[in-house]
C-alpha cells in the first residue's frame, strides 16, 4: 500500500510486516525517514534530530541555520557537491565541468501496477504497485525518477532510478546508484557473500567500521568474488531474531554495494552499477536507467527474509518454460569432458535412463574444432567427426530412450583457433595497439555490437532448429579485459560494459521469445554469474563448478540467503572429487545435491550395481519429494561455517503438513556424543511421521528436537521425510 500524506508531506510505503517513509521536506529535499517493522501511518521525522554540526554545511536556502545540513541528514537518494560527504548515490559531469547534483523535490505519481524496465530484468506480475517519485536540478535540467514497486505479500521494495536530460547541452553520468538506504543508526552487521571460483558465496559477517566498506565486481560480470546481495542486521540478530535488511541487485555486470558508517553513527548504503569505467553521455533529451534493486526487512531474522525472497523470486522474477518438476539430469562434463564421440554418450544416457534420469545435457566439446578449451569457440556448427549424423541423430537416440535433449553453449565467447575469428577478429573485445588478455585461452565478443549478437544468435538458431532440444546451459567462462569496442566512439567507451549486459540481456530475451519451451540453465564458470538479473531470463544457475558435497554445503549454505533452491543447479558427482579430491558417500552427495535443482555429472557406466541401485532410489526420492525443495520454506537449521557437529536444513511446504529435513556430518571422533536437531517452521500442533516411522508433535521436534542415530565415520548424512497425520 502507498500513502501520500499530503499534511506531513510524507510518503509511506507498507507491506504486510513492514513500513518505509520518506518526506519532504520545508526545502523539497526528499529525506528517509524510516525503514522497519509495520507501524501506523504517522509522520516518523520526528526521529531526525538536528544539531550545530561544525564542518556539515547549509544549503543556501537555510540561511545562517546551521542545523540543517544535507551532511547528516537521511536522504533518501543522495547527491554530490552539495555538501553530503557521504556516498553519493549520483554523480554527473556538467557541461561546464563541474560535479553537482542538487535534487528537489517535483511531483509524484502512482500506479496500480508494478512498473518495468525496458531491456532490463525486473520484479513482475499481480499484486505489484508504483509510486514514481520526481527530483530535479533545476540548475543542470536533470530530471532523477525514483521508481518504488511495492509487493506487500512478499515484504518486498523494488527500486530503480531514470535520470532524464532536459536541457540543451550533453551530460555526463559518472555514478547512478539503483538504491540509497540510510539509517539512523551504525550500529549494525554488514553480512556479504564472497568467494572465488569454485567456492562462491561464503557467508561473511562484521561490524560495521567507521568508513566505507564496499564489495563489488569490476570483471564484466557480477563475478564468483562477491555476489550482488548483502544484508545489514542488528548485531545481535540470527536465523530467528532480530531486525534485518537484505538487498539484492538484479543485474550481471559491475556492481559495487557500499555501506558508510559516517561520522554521526548513521549509515548509508548505496548499491548500484560500479562507477569503475561508467561514464554514460546523455545528450539533449536522453535518459538513462538503472537496473532493479530490491529490498527486504525482516524485524524476525534471517529465515524471515530469505522467505520473503525465495517466494518472490520464485513467483514474481522467474520465468520458467517448466511447469511443475524439473527433469531430473545427467550432464556430460565431468562424465567425459572433451573425451567423447556418439557412442560413448549414448552408454552414459543408456545408464541414466535406466536408474529413472530423465534430461541428458551434452555439454562443451560437441562443436567446431573443440577438442580441448583452446578452440572452436564462435563455430557453433556440429562436429560430425565426434557425432556423425549430427545433433538430430543422438538427440533422436536419446528421445528413443525417453529422455529429453539438452546442449550446452557458450554464445559470448570466441577462441583465437575458430572460422568466426579468422573471419571477424575485431568482432573480439580489444584496444588499439595492445595485445590481448586472454581467459581460459579465449576472448570475448563485443556483445554490445548488434551485428555481433545477430550473428550469434542466427547460429544458435540454427542449431536450435536442428535438433528436439529442450534444455539450454548457457555458459560463460572468463572476465572482460581490454573492454574497448571499435563500435563506440573514445567519449562513449564508459558506456561499454553496461552495453555489454544489455546485449546479453537482449539476447537472453530472445531465446525466451523464441524458444519458450527451452529451459535455460545459467553458467558462468559454476556460479560466476549468480544474480537476480540472471534468473530473470535462466530460472536456474549452475550453482558451482564445486561438486564436492561438504564444500557445497558451505557454497550452498551463502547461496541459500537470497536465492531459492529451485534456482540452484546441484549434481552428484564421482570420487575422488574432482576438484578437491575428497571422498564423501554417494548417499550424503545425493542429499546434498537433493537441495537444489537435481542432477548427475558422473560416468553412471563405471558405477557397480549397487551405486546403481542408490542412485536410482535418490531419484526416485527426489521424484517424490521435488515440491518441497521447489515450493516449500527453507529453514537453515546449522551453519557449515561454525563449530556445528552437522550441517542441517528443511524445505517445508506452504501448509507445513509436509517437510524434507537434511543432514551432514562433519569428521567422526572416537566416541562420538549423541546428538540432537531442533527442528524449524513445522505446525506446534500437527504430529508428524518420521520416514513412515515414529510420530512426533511439531512442538517436541521444534522445542526438544529429534534424536539423532549415532553416526559412523565421516559426512554421514540423513534425510527425513515428515508428513503431518
Ligand atoms: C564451466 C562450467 O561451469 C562447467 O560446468 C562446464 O560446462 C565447463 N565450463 C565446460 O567448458
Amino acid at each position: 500500500m502507498i500513502i501520500y500524506n499530503k499534511a506531513n508531506n510524507t510518503f509511506t510505503l507498507h507491506t504486510r510486516n513492514t513500513t518505509y517513509q520518506m518526506k519532504v521536506d520545508q526545502y523539497g529535499v526528499l529525506l528517509h525517514t524510516y525503514y522497519g517493522a509495520r507501524v501506523t501511518d504517522a509522520d516518523l521525522s520526528y526521529l531526525i534530530r538536528r544539531a550545530d554540526r561544525g564542518f556539515s554545511p547549509n544549503p543556501s536556502e537555510a540561511g545562517h541555520c546551521r542545523t540543517y545540513s544535507l551532511d547528516t541528514l537521511p536522504q533518501e537518494y543522495s547527491t554530490c557537491g552539495v555538501g553530503d560527504f557521504r556516498l553519493p548515490s549520483l554523480e554527473l559531469e556538467l557541461a561546464d565541468g563541474s560535479h553537482i547534483a542538487d535534487l528537489r523535490y517535483a511531483g509524484y505519481e502512482q500506479r496500480e501496477r508494478k512498473y518495468a524496465l525496458e531491456g532490463l530484468p525486473a520484479f513482475h506480475g499481480d499484486g505489484g504497485e508504483t509510486l514514481v517519485l520526481f527530483l530535479e536540478d533545476a540548475a543542470a535540467h536533470v530530471t532523477v525518477e525514483l521508481y518504488y514497486g511495492v509487493f506487500a505479500d512478499y515484504d518486498l521494495i523494488t527500486r530503480a532510478v531514470r535520470i532524464v536530460n532536459r536541457g540543451e547541452e550533453t551530460i555526463g553520468l559518472c555514478r547512478a546508484a539503483s538504491l540509497c538506504l540510510d539509517f539512523q543508526r551504525a550500529d549494525l552487521d554488514l553480512i556479504t557473500f564472497d568467494g572465488r571460483h569454485a567456492m562462491e558465496r561464503g557467508f561473511n559477517r562484521a561490524a560495521l567500521r567507521p568508513g566505507v566498506q564496499s564489495v563489488g565486481s569490476i570483471r564484466g560480470t557480477s563475478s564468483h568474488q562477491h555476489n550482488p546481495f548483502v544484508m545489514l542486521c542488528q548485531q545481535d540478530a540470527g536465523e530467528d531474531h532480530g531486525l534485518c535488511y537484505g538487498a539484492m541487485l538484479l543485474y550481471s555486470g559491475n556492481f559495487e554495494a557500499a555501506v558508510e558508517r559516517a561520522q554521526f553513527e548513521d549509515a548509508r548504503l548505496v548499491m548500484g552499477i560500479h562507477p569503475y569505467h561508467f561514464r554514460y553521455n546523455l545528450a539533449p533529451g536522453e535518459s538513462f536507467t538503472t537496473p532493479e534493486a530490491a529490498l527486504v526487512c525482516s524485524p524476525q531474522g534471517f529465515a524471515g527474509m530469505t522467505h520473503c525472497f525465495h517466494r518472490a523470486i520464485r513467483e514474481r522474477l522467474v520465468r520458467d518454460a517448466v511447469v511443475g518438476r524439473k527433469p531430473v539430469l545427467v550432464n556430460s562434463w565431468e562424465a567425459t569432458y572433451f573425451d567423447f564421440d556418439a557412442e560413448k554418450l549414448m552408454k552414459l544416457a543408456q545408464e541414466a535412463a535406466s536408474m529413472g534420469i530423465e534430461l541428458f545435457v551434452l555439454d562443451d566439446g560437441w562443436f567446431g574444432k573443440r577438442s580441448n578449451d583452446r578452440g572452436g569457440l564462435g563455430d557453433w556448427w556440429v562436429n560430425q567427426e565426434k557425432l556423425p549424423g549430427g545433433l538430430s541423430a543422438l538427440a533422436d537416440r536419446i528421445n528413443a530412450l525417453g529422455m529429453q535433449f539438452g546442449l550446452w553453449i557458450e554464445p559470448e565467447m570466441v577462441s583465437e583457433d575458430s572460422q568466426l575469428y579468422a573471419e571477424h577478429p575485431d568482432w573480439a573485445l580489444c584496444a588499439p595497439n595492445r595485445a590481448y588478455t586472454r581467459g581460459r585461452s579465449q576472448l570475448v565478443l563485443d556483445f554490445s555490437r548488434q551485428e555481433v549478437r545477430d550473428y550469434i544468435y542466427g547460429e544458435l538458431g540454427k542449431v536450435l532448429s536442428s535438433a528436439n532440444i529442450t534444455y539450454l546451459k548457457w555458459d560463460m567462462n572468463r572476465s572482460l579485459s581490454e573492454v574497448w569496442s571499435a563500435a563506440l566512439p573514445a567519449d562513449r567507451q564508459g558506456e561499454l560494459y553496461h552495453r555489454y549486459v544489455l546485449g546479453v540481456y537482449e539476447m537472453l530475451e530472445s531465446f525466451h521469445r523464441d524458444y519458450p519451451h527451452i529451459l535455460i540453465e545459467g553458467c558462468s564458470g559454476g556460479g560466476g554469474r549468480f544474480d537476480g538479473g540472471m534468473l530473470y531470463y535462466t530460472p536456474q544457475i549452475w550453482c558451482s563448478d564445486n561438486t564436492d558435497a561438504v564444500d557445497r554445503l558451505r557454497i550452498q549454505y551463502g547461496t541459500s540467503f537470497c536465492y531459492p533452491a529451485s534456482t540452484v543447479g546441484a549434481h552428484v558427482s564421482a570420487v575422488p572429487n574432482e576438484i578437491n579430491h575428497r571422498m564423501t558417500p554417494l548417499e550424503t552427495r545425493g542429499v546434498v545435491a537433493m537441495s537444489g535443482v537435481f542432477g548427475y555429472e558422473m560416468d553412471l557406466s563405471r558405477t557397480t550395481a549397487e551405486e546403481k541401485e542408490v542412485i536410482a532410489r535418490q531419484v526416485q526420492r527426489y521424484k517424490e519429494c521435488w515440491d518441497l525443495v521447489a515450493e516449500g520454506d527453507y529453514y537453515r537449521l546449522s551453519s557449515p561455517f561454525g563449530d556445528a557437529a552437522y550441517t542441517a536444513w528443511a524445505h517445508v511446504s506452504q501448509d507445513k503438513r509436509r517437510a524434507l529435513v537434511s543432514l551432514v556430518t562433519g569428521t567422526t571422533c572416537a566416541a562420538p556424543p549423541f546428538l540432537t536437531l531442533r527442528l524449524k517452521g513445522l505446525d506446534p500442533h500437527l504430529c508428524y511421521r518420521v520416514n513412515g516411522e515414529e510420530s512426533y508433535p511439531g512442538d517436541v521436534l521444534m522445542a526438544a528436537g529429534y534424536a539423532l542415530p549415532m553416526f559412523k565415520g565421516d559426512y554421514q548424512s540423513l534425510q527425513l521425510c515428515l508428513e503431518a497425520e
